[in-house]
């Protein structure tokens, strides 16, 4: 069975009521909830997983490996624009992933148009609010489906 781990980077604890005008106006405790359907309706094992620790995230990434999942979906965060950590646990590990973002990140400061993970990910989902997660769960399982995972 494909088992996809999703992973939320810091203060994505707060959607709901941070920054709704960028980030909507749903709860984590909802897309997560909205992500568990998608994966039950697709007959896919998901795992959720939100840190505001950026350790804490490498170490996930690397324990998604041990554990055989098949594909990481992560909205990094702020951790997008800074974290040489998470890029190097995505190398080390080589899991498939897709980097995900409520805001569009290309139409916001500068300071969000580089990424350490875009160039290494399978791809990038950015713009669509909550639904950028969804689009990624679907994307995620038509790539597992066709890498037969
Ligand atoms: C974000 C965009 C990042 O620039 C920001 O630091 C976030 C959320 C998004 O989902 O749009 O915390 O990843």
């Amino acid at each position: 069975m494909t088992n996809i781990q999703v992973i939320h980077g810091p203060n994505l604890n707060l959607l709901g009521t941070r920054e709704p005008e960028f980030y909507g106006a749903d709860t984590l405790a909802t897309i997560n909830q909205e992500l568990a359907q998608m994966a039950e309706q697709n007959a896919v094992q998901l795992q959720t997983f939100q840190s505001n620790v950026e350790g804490e995230i490498v170490s996930c990434i690397q324990q998604a490996a041990a554990k055989d999942i098949d594909f990481v979906i992560i909205n990094p965060a702020a951790y997008t624009h800074t974290s040489v950590a998470i890029r190097d646990a995505f190398l080390a590990t080589r899991i498939p992933f897709i980097e995900t973002h409520l805001s569009n990140v290309y139409a916001r400061e500068e300071f969000r148009m580089h990424s350490y993970l875009s160039d290494i990910a399978l791809g990038v989902i950015s713009g669509f609010g909550k639904n950028s997660y969804m689009l990624a769960f679907e994307a995620a399982i038509i790539h597992c489906k066709q890498t037969s995972k």
